[in-house]
């Protein structure tokens, strides 16, 4: 049993620690490399923190899970690992990469799938037109978005791969499949679609693009899969869940997690959804309802009303979201709904921890119409507001110029910092405890 005492000195030690985790790719799990994902803070960073404060059978939450970087640490390491995220395709990553999938199995099915998607695209069986039966499901809207961003041969294959993978029976199986038929299209290069990146940036369609055989892809990626799953030991990894839900409201009771670490979006959020309808018009959700989706995200400029409490907001938050009203109101609106809604998430993750349970969170500065957003500070303070203790703010540098800085910090001192932020990419890590 341990005391307040030494969990809170632990915390502080990891805290202290070299946080900057640049290990190469490749020495990270395979799985981790299933599918890309924009914004993924370093495998080593979660596992720092969870080898650290839990063990093996331990519950681990990621509230806004995304790719699932937390999850997979915690799982790989025997944790009971629970995630939530609102973005359809995240957690399909989630889902694929906690799951003990034999890797025989994984090969059965995704050869199955592509013999099956083989035969469907060349009009040997039932539908004999693949791609106008999938589109005859669809609203215009999708129709029309598939049109301008996938070409007719590609659109055929995928439509093929996308029945095929319907027909699968087995639900982990078939997950996997839909994350590998995800990650033909959603790449850096842009993939199967005539975008030019998909991974990071803005899509723009490349006109002399010649995207490659998505049947092909598929086949690739498919093996790619299996071998990341035969590098799994079943027999020490923990239990997974991963549930569509709001970081907001989460669907767990007070008190039943040993150890959260995630890494909320920032107040100038990367719109996600830009990338993930790419795939997700594919896999049956149409796009009006995922731009719908997409205004209920943390950080998003268009946000549906209703759903955050608004006394969580601290007087640094209130006074960054001044500076911006004095250029931008509209951006000050969505500045003040940011804070709200990470009020509202941060309240939720202290009622679910666990006394002596820590929090980590992972958050950097960004930049709003050239005022300088220290989110990490506010996100402190907002944590401090909720009850939390917050042992530490470490920020994470490329450079490994790592210090820490005091758990609270005046304003001014804050505004100080700006000239050194604006120069450099930091990230940081509030560490905070349930008293
Ligand atoms: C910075 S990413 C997390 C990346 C993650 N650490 C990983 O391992 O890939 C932030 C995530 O928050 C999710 N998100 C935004 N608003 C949310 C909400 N209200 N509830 C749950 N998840 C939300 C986004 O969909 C996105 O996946």
């Amino acid at each position: 049993m341990t005391t307040a005492v030494s969990d809170r000195r632990r915390l502080t030690d990891l805290l202290a620690g070299d946080l900057a985790f640049q290990a190469p790719a490749r020495e990270a799990h395979p799985l981790h490399a299933l599918h890309p994902f924009a914004a993924r803070f370093p495998h080593g960073l979660a596992g720092h923190f969870i080898n650290g404060l839990t063990r093996p059978g331990d519950v681990v939450l990621d509230p806004m899970c995304g790719s699932g970087i937390t999850l997979l640490e915690g799982w790989l390491a025997g944790r009971n690992v629970i995630g939530v995220d609102l973005d359809p395709l995240a957690r399909r990553q989630s889902a694929a990469r906690t799951s003990a999938l034999d890797a025989d199995a994984i090969k059965a099915a995704g050869h199955a799938a592509l013999e099956r998607a083989e035969d469907l695209n060349a009009g040997n069986s039932h539908p004999h037109d693949p791609l106008g039966f999938v589109r005859g499901g669809m609203d215009d809207a999708t129709v029309k978005f598939l049109d301008y961003w996938f070409l007719p041969e590609t659109q055929a294959e995928l439509a093929a791969l996308v029945l095929a993978i319907r027909a699968e029976p087995e639900p982990g199986l078939r997950n996997l499949l839909e994350v590998v038929f995800s990650s033909t299209i959603v790449t850096k290069s842009g993939g199967v679609s005539r975008a030019r990146d998909l991974a990071h940036t803005r899509p723009h369609r490349v006109a002399e693009k010649q995207p490659r055989s998505a049947l092909r892809q598929f086949e690739i990626l498919v093996n790619r899969a299996v071998d990341a799953y035969r590098a799994v030991d079943t027999g020490t990894v923990g239990q997974s869940a991963v549930a569509a839900g709001d970081s907001r409201r989460l669907p767990w009771q007070d008190e039943s997690v040993d150890l959260i670490v995630t890494s909320p979006p920032y107040a100038n959020a990367l719109d996600y959804m830009r990338a993930h309808k790419f795939s997700l018009a594919w896999l049956g959700d149409p796009i009006p309802r995922l731009s719908e989706l997409r205004g209920r995200y943390i950080g998003s400029e268009r946000q549906s009303s209703g759903e955050s409490a608004s006394d969580a907001v601290p007087p640094s938050a209130q006074g960054v979201i001044g500076e911006v009203a004095r250029v931008d109101a509209a951006r000050a609106r969505v500045l003040e709904r940011y804070f709200q809604d990470m009020g509202a998430a941060i309240g939720e993750m202290a009622r679910v921890l666990r006394r002596n349970a820590a929090v980590i969170i992972v958050v950097g500065p960004s930049v709003m119409r050239d005022v300088l957003v220290p989110t990490h500070q506010c996100l402190a303070d907002i944590a401090s507001r909720v009850g939390l203790d917050v042992v530490g703010v470490a920020p994470r540098n490329l450079d490994r110029d790592r210090r820490m800085m005091p758990a609270r910090r005046p304003a001014k001192a804050v505004a100080e910092l700006a000239g050194i932020e604006r120069r450099m990419h930091t990230e940081y890590v509030i560490g905070a405890v349930r008293p």
